[in-house]
């Protein structure tokens, strides 16, 4: 098995595995080389250009993951919802009705989105044998969020105000959300993908018991719904440390943690049932070499060299981040945990 899988069902590992979220993108110039050519919505629906895309970040570094390129969106149009990128997902007719609710497919994904399988198939194809492709949706409250309010926002005041006015047509969208992305998750992995992440940007953006009200029932839905996989499955709550004692409930092979709360700690809360992913501050790799490695050796000594760490950013690499750096980081951490 490799360093990566190993490490997400907690067993014993060489080193600490490390991929980067949002590690196929922007900071790239091999990525902007590419995006220069086709927009995005056009490379996500390119699968020779996802591929080579996803492939980029694994040619240059030495990755223990691949991430399939595509976005939290891609999947929703099948449900009947146009998408557009400014650069953030934007929708031109927000969820705001009842009826509109009501009119959303669950849509077969080989019918929806065949690019997306057909992209994990050639990735899966190019990739060292000790390299697996992860998979990956959005949660349904992260979708939700987009899909009501119809465009980025820090409170997302809109969608949350129309779950709390109207939290049965709520319900309604978020479960339409969760088996959408079951079967969606469930293809990438049928096509190749060997591990599977939903990304939950937003979740922290509620309190606890709202969040244990709406959100939880649906991602336990989803990570319920896709246990028969077989692969290990990856929940990312961001700004989710007031929240961890419900996500511990969960049955999910590996939590994603933000820098916000030390990985000791998240550890305590979260018992020894899942590996946990991260959770260095993005901002770390601005900083001169020394404080990066120092940075680096902080989230280390709170892993405190258990089986069941995968290292990672706390969220996305930001855009003007200096390629040398990830080099370091990548290199660094392999170092530091050869064991
Ligand atoms: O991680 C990877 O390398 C795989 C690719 C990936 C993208 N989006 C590509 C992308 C993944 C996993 C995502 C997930 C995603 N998309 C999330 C969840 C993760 C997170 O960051 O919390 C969210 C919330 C989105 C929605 C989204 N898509 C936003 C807010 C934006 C604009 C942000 C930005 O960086 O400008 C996008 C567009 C997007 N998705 C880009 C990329 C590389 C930038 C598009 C471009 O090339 O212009």
């Amino acid at each position: 098995m490799t360093t990566f899988l190993a490490a997400c069902r907690s067993e014993k590992t060489s080193h600490t595995p490390v991929w980067i979220m949002r590690q196929a993108g922007r900071y790239l110039p091999e990525y902007r080389a590419v995006r220069e050519k086709v927009d995005f919505l056009t490379l996500t629906k390119t699968p020779e250009l996802a591929a080579e895309v996803t492939l980029q970040p694994i040619r240059r570094f030495a990755m223990d993951a691949a991430i399939l390129f595509s976005d939290i969106m891609t999947p929703v149009e099948g449900m009947g919802v146009p998408i557009e990128f400014a650069p953030g997902p934007v929708i031109a007719n927000p969820l705001r009705e009842a009826a509109q609710v009501e009119a959303l497919r669950v849509p077969d994904p080989e019918e929806s989105v065949p690019f997306v399988l057909e992209t994990v198939r050639e990735v899966c194809g190019a990739l060292p044998k000790d390299v697996p492709l992860i998979g990956f949706a959005g949660a349904p409250f992260t979708l939700f969020c987009y899909l009501v309010e119809g465009h980025g926002s820090k409170t997302f005041t809109i969608a949350k105000g129309f779950l709390f006015a109207e939290p049965d047509v709520s319900r309604l969208l978020l479960e339409k959300l969760a088996d959408t992305m079951i079967a969606y998750l469930a293809a990438q992995a049928a096509a190749g993908a060997k591990a599977l992440m939903l990304f939950d940007s937003w979740a922290g953006l509620l309190s606890p018991a709202d969040y244990r009200r709406f959100v939880l029932p649906v991602v336990r839905r989803v990570m319920d719904g896709l246990r028969s996989t077989g692969v290990p499955l990856i929940y990312f709550p961001n700004q989710g440390a007031m929240l961890l004692e419900y996500v511990a409930t969960l049955a999910v092979d590996v939590v994603g943690i933000d820098w916000r709360i030390p990985l000791s700690k998240a550890r305590s809360i979260l018992g020894n049932a899942a590996a946990v992913q991260g959770n260095l501050d993005p901002a770390a790799l601005f900083a001169p070499p020394e404080e990066l490695k120092n940075q680096i050796d902080t989230v280390l000594t709170h892993a405190g060299g258990q089986p069941g760490h995968i290292f990672n950013l706390g969220h996305g690499i930001e855009r003007t981040t200096d390629p040398d750096a990830v080099a370091l980081l990548v290199d660094y951490v392999h170092e530091r945990t050869a064991r």
